[in-house]
Formats: structure tokens, C-alpha cells, sequence
């Protein structure tokens, strides 16, 4: 994903600042840049799951590392959002298991039903359609993640509930489950 300059509204609550510290507490005072991606998780949660240059830059500072080094590893791992995306980022695996299996046929389909392209977001706000690498559930294909969901054995009628279900409320972005 390119970077925004979309505004960002850098909130650092003390309940976030507590989860930050404990995180820190697992490591010596002067290495913690070693809690750098569980910090840019919870910082990007409480953040609309994405992450302004300006917020990480206010991760570099808490930290005590240079700016540059946050953002070669927000830039480098495609879990961390480099502009403003909608609340159910639906990520579509499309290596080798799932692309012999449909991937790209089902990220066109989903697509074309929300009316976006590939990295758009829909108008509502609601959902962003992405392709990624291998999401390590191969056996599954094909498959896509949305938050900490994993939807397997996709096919169209599977999609046409999922985005239903967003649209109900019903997925839980941070319940890992592995569906049939
Ligand atoms: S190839 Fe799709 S999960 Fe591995």
C-alpha cells in the first residue's frame, strides 16, 4: 500500500499506554525496540487499523528508535496499514494453493459485488479488497483473511455471507476461527 497523508488523530489513552508498557515489561529497558510489531499492533487497533507517518512516529518516540526504523517494518509486512482502510479488510491469499483454486476468480467476483477495485475502499467505509501472499492455510484454499478470521474453501456463496454478516455485525474481527 502507498502512504497517506490522510490526517490521523494520534490518541495514546492510558489504557493503551498500560498494554504498551506491559509489552515493554517482557524485555530489558534498553532493547525495546524488540516489542516494536506487538506495540504497532495494539497502536494500529486503537488506531481505525492504520498508521499515519505521524503515529509511527509517535511509536519511534516511545520506543526510543528512529522514525526509520518503524517505518521499514510497517512498509515491509502488509498486516500493518499504510492509509485508511475500511473496517472489514477482506484479504484474499492468491499464492500458488489458493491461485490453482480460484483465488483471483473470487477476489474478482468479491470485487465486482462491492463495486471497488483491487486496494479500494468502499464508499461506506465498510470494506477494503486486498490480495496478499500465503496466509499459511494452504489446505484450506482457497481462502482469505478479515481482522483475525480466517474464511476457508471459499466460494461465492460463502462471500455473499461474509459480507452479509459484516454488514449484521456479526464477524468478530478479533475472534480467530477457522470455518469450513
Ligand atoms: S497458498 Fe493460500 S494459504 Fe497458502
Amino acid at each position: 500500500m502507498e502512504i497517506s497523508h490522510a490526517h490521523q488523530e494520534i490518541n495514546i489513552t492510558p489504557a493503551l499506554q498500560a498494554r504498551i508498557d506491559e509489552l515493554l515489561s517482557h524485555y530489558p529497558a534498553d532493547k525495546k525496540k524488540s516489542a516494536l510489531l506487538p506495540v504497532l499492533h495494539e497502536v494500529q487497533d486503537a488506531h481505525d487499523n492504520w498508521l499515519s507517518i505521524g503515529l509511527q512516529d509517535k511509536v519511534a518516540e516511545i520506543l526510543e528508535i528512529k522514525p526509520i526504523e518503524v517505518y521499514e517494518v510497517v512498509s515491509f509486512y502488509t498486516m500493518y496499514n499504510q492509509k485508511p482502510i475500511g473496517k472489514f479488510m477482506f484479504e484474499f491469499c492468491r499464492t500458488s494453493c489458493c491461485a490453482l483454486r480460484g483465488a483471483e476468480d473470487l477476489m474478482e467476483y468479491t470485487c465486482n459485488k462491492l463495486g471497488v477495485k483491487e486496494g479500494e475502499t468502499t464508499p461506506d467505509g465498510l470494506f477494503t479488497v486486498v490480495g496478499v501472499e500465503c496466509l499459511g492455510a494452504c489446505g484450506y484454499a482457497p481462502m482469505l483473511q478479515v481482522g483475525d478470521f480466517y474464511k476457508e474453501h471459499l466460494t461465492t456463496a460463502k462471500v455473499d455471507a461474509l459480507i452479509d454478516d459484516c454488514r449484521a455485525g456479526k464477524v468478530d474481527l478479533h475472534k480467530l476461527t477457522i470455518t469450513e
